[in-house]
């Protein structure tokens, strides 16, 4: 017998979705993530966390979800190349989904600020990669005056229709609990993530499938933490490369998420993003990327009521950002192949 397989968040959501039945649908089987509860994680904060591992979509993050969409939009319209500026992430998918659509796909990306996985997997999917002399908010503002001129369909999170992919994490969040949780921490770079979820979250409470809406706790990293401080950060600067961004696309969508929900926004530093970073590794088994940490550095500094529950959303990979990693433990020395030399090594 055939087992049924996960058909990927336009197919699964199809019904939320602005899809009509003649699109033609790229999908990788995205989606579908587990939400894994936190045993370690909730007793240290006195509340039930869960954990949702989005680094487990086919390109390793959330920007899947959203990729989908947009790819597909996009070959609707007969769009023969697609273009964004990311910190990594987003190219990788657009590279990915490009590929699997039989298009072209153009990523800029700033110079020596992404993660090494991130720009292989771009390079490898056959993205044509322009490494830019500046950060991800020109890179950004140069797609979008590209994009006047030439024949090209952006895909970052501009475009509504990646925001529409996102929101299914919210469905599944709940679809998995039964309910919507109490609080949801998710890290905020370009804004996109915390607006789509928080349209998926009114959207399933509207529709009747959740009785309470989560308050909204985004997290930035505190050299880039422009809707912390209510101003730009021309040089935004942060070992959680995929959100070193200053001027975020979505800004008013994610206030208005804040103010809605009456959540907040905060700031946590590189420092508490890193032990977070190895304490979900040591703790929860769950290897994720710094900026993903940033979620859970955010609500070990929040007070939460006792026994609430609560999502933290893992937007990427470990696998991604293998420089941070090796930066973060020691790298063994190398012992001969003598067994005397190796029982030593490991302490025997
Ligand atoms: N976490 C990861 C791993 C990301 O890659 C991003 C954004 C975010 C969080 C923040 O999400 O921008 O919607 O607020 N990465 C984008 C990129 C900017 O280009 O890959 P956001």
């Amino acid at each position: 017998m055939r087992k049924e397989t996960w058909p990927g968040v336009i197919e699964r959501y199809r019904a939320f979705l602005p899809v009509d039945a003649a699109m033609p649908i790229v999908s990788l089987g995205e989606g579908g993530t587990p939400l894994r509860h936190a045993p370690r994680l909730s007793s240290r904060v006195g509340a039930d966390v869960y954990l949702k591992l989005e680094g487990s979509n086919p390109t390793g993050s959330f920007k899947d979800r959203g990729m989908t969409m947009a790819v597909s939009q996009a070959v609707a319209q007969g769009s023969r190349t697609i273009i964004c500026a990311s910190t990594g992430n987003t190219s990788a998918s657009a590279a990915a989904y490009a590929a699997a659509a039989g298009i072209d796909a153009v990523v800029l990306i700033p110079s020596g600020h992404i993660a090494l996985g991130k720009l292989a997997q771009a390079l490898v999917y056959g993205a044509r990669v322009i490494q830019i002399d500046g950060n991800f908010d020109e890179g950004l503002h140069l797609v979008r005056t590209l994009a006047e001129s030439y024949p090209l369909t952006i895909v970052n999170s501009i475009n509504p229709y990646r925001l529409q992919g996102q929101k299914t994490g919210a469905f599944e969040v709940i679809d998995e609990l039964g309910f919507a949780p109490d609080a949801q921490f998710i890290p905020v770079g370009n804004a996109g993530n915390i607006s789509a979820y928080w349209l998926g979250y009114r959207e399933y409470y509207e529709a009747g499938f959740a009785q309470q809406l989560p308050k909204m706790y985004g997290v930035q990293a505190a050299g880039a933490a422009p809707i912390v401080t209510g101003a730009v950060v021309p040089q935004p600067e942060t070992v959680a490369t995929a959100i070193r961004i200053g001027n975020p696309a979505s800004w008013s969508l994610a206030l208005a998420a804040r103010d809605e929900s009456g959540g907040a926004i905060t700031a946590v530093s590189d420092e508490e993003i890193l032990q977070a970073y190895i304490l979900l590794a040591r703790e929860e088994a769950v290897f994720c990327e710094p900026a993903s940490a940033a979620s859970v550095a955010g609500l070990l500094k929040t007070p939460v009521s006792p026994g609430s529950s609560i999502v933290c959303v893992l937007t990427g990979n470990g696998l991604k950002d293998p420089d941070t990693a090796v930066s973060q433990v020691q790298v063994p020395k190398v012992v001969g192949t003598s067994m005397k030399e190796v029982a030593e090594a490991i302490g025997l």
